[in-house]
């Protein structure tokens, strides 16, 4: 067994001295509310929620005052151990969750990529060989379907069995003569999934589009990392979603697409989710967020080559708070990081021929803060707004709710105490990554976890990281997730599940089930020691439209919370702006 950075421990009961836990003074954060209470965790099962608990003798107190205290992230997007374009990824499952759990996030959903022609089942069974004695904290997969034929519909049927536990299958529209589906085998699978009550992801791009653009790029002497994006601009983005979102509608079945890199992407999806009944979620990263498509320009090969991604980061250089927006504003529902980091050797193979670079950024680590910095801090998101995007609302897609993405009574006790005032440079000096490299380099930001429960072990203990291989576990997610399949009305009644108890915030009135912003202000001026109402899913309506402005926003959580434990809330306070009607 490893503890932290490689020193291994035997015979220790990790969790004998750490069972019982109150987590005092600080103020719950779900996505549907927030309110001040003291949380007590025993056996890695949160037990009490609220003021007052009467907590056993011995139980260990973290502090909490002036902080947040949110549900583990769940970053729904992770490529740890995958071999690709001739490389491996350089994190494993051991230093890609201590990465994870050092950001702020206790859940990860890795991704099963069968070769074409290999069983997905003997695929699975390797993922699950690689992960399960690693991972820092819990995981559970998405598998690939990487080709078409009638055994791989049977295998599908029992991955999404109990035995197996599997409710995703990723389909690609781009990766040609790789991982590549047409659009014949897409339906099929899309079709597949909807039958087994699973949900289909795509990967939204045109293969072919790209493969010719690349011949010509490559024949007109552009060798280097530009080369890039410009085999694959913004409307080869945007075509793939359209017509992912159509075979999804032929098919009658919800889609979720990944990585949304673009204006046009999310354009593609909103235009397609005004003419479809069945659910499109749209997940976008932590790298859109966090920088852009200017890096390929950089005249460093190594520089230009560590940003390089598929969709790829975009030169407008107005994309990244344009993503943020549409998270705040339910364009997007999620944010993932895609981390499938690669040593500078294995980015090396692409030099001279820029279709050779191995595909993959960063961002297991750094995702909650950089969303954090660019959404919150900024004023765009609510903390309730921020909770959905980056924990709760994957909990909900992908079945886990609310055992994960909730801080309530029975749920897993994965929870970060969250310092809105720490400020730290994101360096790769200092990241838990396994490579020497991090595309957020030199960013201040300024909130970050300062605790991080995983399953109730502390092991981000006052900025010491103190992960445990192996500590975490595989998580079966059952198929007929009720938030894709049950129903708008599902998504609201959450607090029937068996599992749930509600930590009863207090909701600001609503008007057709949304917070006026009048209401939702006034709430917040309200608002003393005791629970509020939260914006979310449309964390925007704290603000008024048009106030977008990042340089004139004054919502700061940091300045706010410093009365926190003396009756002040986290406040919005309108910045001056003029009304505008939508970005694109
Ligand atoms: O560039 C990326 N996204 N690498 C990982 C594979 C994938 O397409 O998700
Ligand atoms: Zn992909
Ligand atoms: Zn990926």
């Amino acid at each position: 067994m490893t503890v932290d950075a490689g020193k291994t421990v035997s015979g220790i009961n990790i969790k004998s001295s750490q069972n019982r836990l109150l987590i005092k003074n600080g103020r719950v954060v779900n996505d549907d509310g927030m309110e001040d209470a003291d949380v007590y965790i025993e056996d890695g099962i949160i037990k009490q929620v609220g003021r007052n608990l009467i907590i056993p003798g011995g139980t260990r107190t973290i502090d909490a005052t002036g902080k947040l205290v949110m549900p583990g992230g769940i970053d729904p997007h992770t490529h740890f151990e995958l071999e690709m374009m001739g490389a491996k990824t350089a994190d494993d499952f051991y230093k890609g969750t201590r990465a994870a759990v050092a950001g702020g996030t206790t859940t990860v959903i890795d991704f099963v990529l069968p070769d074409k022609g290999q069983s997905l089942i003997e695929a699975y069974n390797n993922w699950r060989q690689k992960a399960d004695g690693k991972v820092c904290c819990d995981y559970g997969l998405h598998v690939g379907v990487t080709w078409w034929s009638p055994s791989v519909r049977k295998e599908m049927e029992k991955l999404v069995s109990e035995d197996y536990g599997v409710n995703s299958f990723k389909m690609f529209m781009a990766y040609k003569d790789a991982w590549m589906l047409d659009d014949y085998n897409l339906m099929c699978a899309v079709e597949a999934c909807a039958e087994l009550k699973a949900l289909p992801q795509v990967h939204a791009e045109n293969g072919h589009i790209i493969a010719r653009n690349t011949e010509k790029l490559l024949a007109a002497g552009v060798t280097g990392p530009e080369g890039h994006e410009r085999s694959r601009d913004e409307e080869v983005e945007g075509e793939a979603v359209n017509r992912a979102c159509v075979i999804a509608n032929q098919a009658n079945s919800p889609l979720y697409i990944v990585h949304m890199m673009s204006k046009s992407a999310v354009r593609a999806i909103q235009q397609a989710r005004a003419r479809q009944r069945q659910p499109l979620y749209g997940e976008t990263l932590a790298a859109t967020v966090g920088t852009d498509g200017s890096h390929y320009r950089n005249a460093c090969f190594r520089h230009a080559a560590a940003h390089v991604l598929s969709p790829p980061l975009r030169p407008d250089r107005s994309t990244p708070q344009a993503i943020v927006e549409a998270l705040a504003d339910d364009h997007l529902q999620l944010i993932g990081s895609d981390n499938c980091t690669f040593h500078e050797k294995d980015k090396e193979l692409g030099k001279g021929n820029f279709a050779k670079i191995p595909n993959g950024v960063n961002g297991v680590e750094d995702r909650m803060a950089v969303l954090w910095q660019k959404a919150v801090n900024t004023g765009i998101m609510d903390p309730c707004r921020f909770v959905a995007v980056t924990s709760s609302t994957a909990a909900k897609i992908f079945n886990l709710w609310p055992a994960k993405g909730r801080v309530a009574v029975n749920s897993d006790a994965d929870v970060v105490v969250w310092d809105p005032r720490l400020e730290r440079t994101i360096t790769a000096a200092a990241h838990k990554h396994a490579v020497d490299f991090n595309i957020f380099e030199g960013q201040h930001v300024v909130g970050s976890p300062q605790y991080v429960i995983v399953n109730g072990r502390v092991c981000l203990d006052d900025g010491q990281l103190r992960v445990v291989e192996g500590h975490g576990k595989f998580l079966k997610t059952p198929v007929n997730s009720p938030y894709v399949y049950g129903g708008e009305e599902v998504l609201h009644s959450a607090s029937e599940h068996p599992l749930h108890v509600d930590v009863a915030p207090r909701h600001v009135s609503v008007t057709n089930g949304t917070p006026t912003p009048e209401a939702l202000n006034k709430h917040l001026e309200d608002m003393s020691v005791t629970s509020s109402g939260c914006s979310t899913p449309t964390g925007r309506k704290m603000r008024e439209t048009g106030q977008r402005n990042l340089q004139s926003s004054t919502f700061s959580i940091s300045k706010e919370v410093e009365g926190l434990d003396t009756k002040t809330s986290v406040r919005v306070r309108n910045p001056p702006g003029g009304k505008s009607s939508g970005l694109w």
